[in-house]
């Protein structure tokens, strides 16, 4: 079985000009030591094509737009799709972020869509999922996350889900400073393995990465790495600066490779 390839996802949410975009990717990859792990940083929208056009010069990081709609085209006013992306150079795509199933009313099934619609335009789906605060003190995280979860992996083909990115983000820990405890987070990504093996099958459950958010920074990044089932994270205001992301992805580089080997395979 391939070991699963790290990921560090910076989401740059509604920050940054379309000129500082552009002119982060260039520090970035200025910036950023050679390494096995998917580097992608998620502009925003308007700032997509030029991003792309930077950022595909070279391996140093990846592009994903922060959302998509899952149908290919029509009387969606607003919206853009997967081909849109792909046509663009884009590789990653976030969706279902808990800022927009709040914000925005995306429903499981919405997120499920636009997560298939994705995989058919080769472009991998990041798909967010967390607990909000009431819900993890009334001890329904599992519960909250088998939902979100069902819809998503029954809209896959196997082929299909083993592509997945699953990125779990407690809505409490997202910005608050406050992030969850990596051993914490290795328990809960034992149950959605476990789920996935149900809902899916063991290999998809083995091949599909699963990212952690909330709060991440320079300081915490290595301890998560470290938890044998955590593939990567995503990361919100420490992804911002140039400098505070590579020392981010470079303790995450590290933290992966001391666990490296006692990784399940
Ligand atoms: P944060 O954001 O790292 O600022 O908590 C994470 C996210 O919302 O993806």
């Amino acid at each position: 079985m391939q070991q699963r390839r790290p990921l560090i996802c910076g989401n740059w949410k509604l920050h940054h000009s379309v000129a500082q975009s552009r002119c982060v990717i260039r520090q970035l990859q200025q910036l950023l030591p050679p390494t096995p792990m998917h580097i992608v940083v998620a502009p925003v929208a308007v700032a997509l094509e030029s991003s792309c056009r930077i950022a595909n010069r070279s391996q140093a990081v990846a592009i994903a737009a922060q959302n998509v709609f899952y149908a290919p085209q029509g009387a969606f006013t607003g919206e853009w799709s997967a081909l849109h992306l792909r046509e663009l150079g884009c590789r990653f795509a976030l969706v279902g972020h808990s800022e927009r199933r709040h914000l925005f009313a995306e429903s499981d099934t919405a997120v499920a869509q636009k997560a298939r619609a994705c995989l058919q335009q080769r472009i991998t789906p990041i798909v967010c999922m967390g607990e909000s605060l009431p819900q993890q003190q009334q001890g329904q995280t599992q519960a909250v996350l088998a939902a979100q979860l069902t819809p998503l992996l029954h809209a896959l083909s196997p082929r299909q889900a083993a592509q997945l990115v699953v990125a779990y983000e407690p809505i409490w820990a997202i910005g608050s400073g406050q992030a969850a405890q990596p051993q914490l987070i290795q328990q809960i990504f034992t149950f959605v393995r476990q789920l996935i093996q149900q809902l899916q099958s063991s290999t998809v459950a083995q091949q599909l990465r699963l990212l952690y958010g909330g709060s991440v920074s320079p300081q915490s990044a290595a301890a998560f790495m470290q938890q044998p089932h955590v593939d990567g994270l995503l990361v919100g205001g420490a992804s911002l600066q140039p400098h505070t992301f590579v020392d981010l992805v470079k303790q995450a580089h590290r933290g992966w490779l001391a666990a490296t080997a006692c990784r399940p395979q």
